[in-house]
């Protein structure tokens, strides 16, 4: 089920180096939400926090709220694992098992969290994820075969389907076709579109074509300086942010006449 997340007032840290400032947002469910601003600024930090995957880094921490459908992931008594599942993540590399089979990479989250499962529900799950994932077609006759033999964009959509197997109500994607040649780059982009109708999808990018051609909503973020918090510099209908941005910062970076 897909559900809305709330950003409040959150800074991000890691260690006493403030990375992010004051990020307000709100991110309505099953709609695409891409994040663009220049490296550094601190969209994967921000991506991180929405899951809680932030604090898996020593000394790293968080001031702020993040509600999911009301609940704060950083509330007292919120075990982080069952956020994760809740929240899944998809990486910039695709990262599969290499010497797992495929089918077994699609169980793997599930598999993780404990969960006992029937070899019938296990082999309905599989295809179902795959299917989910636009995979399935390419590999059904290799569920054997291990995951490391894919293509570098069958083994990103593999990722996905490993993700959307523990049935989670959030995806997150950091720069998802950034390893991936152009062809496999449309066929994820055209994944994410099928995807939010089941899901809430954030997506960082660093590719302006690609914020336009999948996300509802965009957030540019931008750094002052060195040193400096990165921050969301504005937030609205992708095609504003693209055709009649508000604040300069973004005008200046969407037409590329940045820094
Ligand atoms: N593991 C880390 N430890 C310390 N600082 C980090 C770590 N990861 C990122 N940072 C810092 O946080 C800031 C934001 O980084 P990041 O979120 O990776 O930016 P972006 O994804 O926009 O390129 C940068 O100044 C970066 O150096
Ligand atoms: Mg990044």
């Amino acid at each position: 089920m897909s559900k809305r997340i709330e950003i409040k007032n959150l800074d991000i840290y890691y260690d006493k180096f403030k990375a992010v400032e004051d990020v307000n947002m709100v991110i309505e469910p099953k709609s695409v939400t891409a994040f663009i601003g220049p490296s550094g600024c601190g969209k994967s930090t921000v991506l991180r926090t929405l899951n809680r995957m932030h604090e898996v880094i020593p000394k790293a921490w968080v001031d702020g709220e993040v509600l999911l459908d009301g609940d704060d992931l950083y509330g007292q008594g919120v075990d982080p694992v069952n956020v994760r599942r809740q929240v899944g993540m998809v990486f910039q590399r695709p990262n599969p098992f290499p010497t797992m089979s495929i089918k077994e990479n699609v169980l793997a989250g599930v598999r993780l969290n404990n969960r006992r499962i029937s070899n019938k529900d296990a082999a309905e799950l599989v295809e179902k994820s795959l299917r989910g994932a636009n995979l399935w077609n390419e590999v059904k006759d290799r569920l054997d075969a291990p995951g490391g033999g894919l293509s570098g964009g069958q083994q990103q959509r593999l990722c996905i389907a490993r993700a959307i197997a523990v049935k989670p109500d959030v995806l997150l994607m950091d720069e998802p076709c950034s390893a991936l040649d152009p062809i496999s780059t449309l066929a994820i982009e055209d994944l994410i579109h099928e995807l939010k109708t089941e899901y809430t999808i954030v997506i960082v990018t660093h590719n302006m074509q690609q914020a336009t051609r999948v996300s509802d909503r965009t957030g540019f973020f931008n750094i002052a300086g060195t040193g400096k918090p990165g921050k969301l510099i504005e937030f609205d209908d992708t095609r504003n942010i693209f055709e009649n941005p508000q604040n300069k910062q973004t005008q200046d970076y969407v037409t590329g006449r940045f820094g």
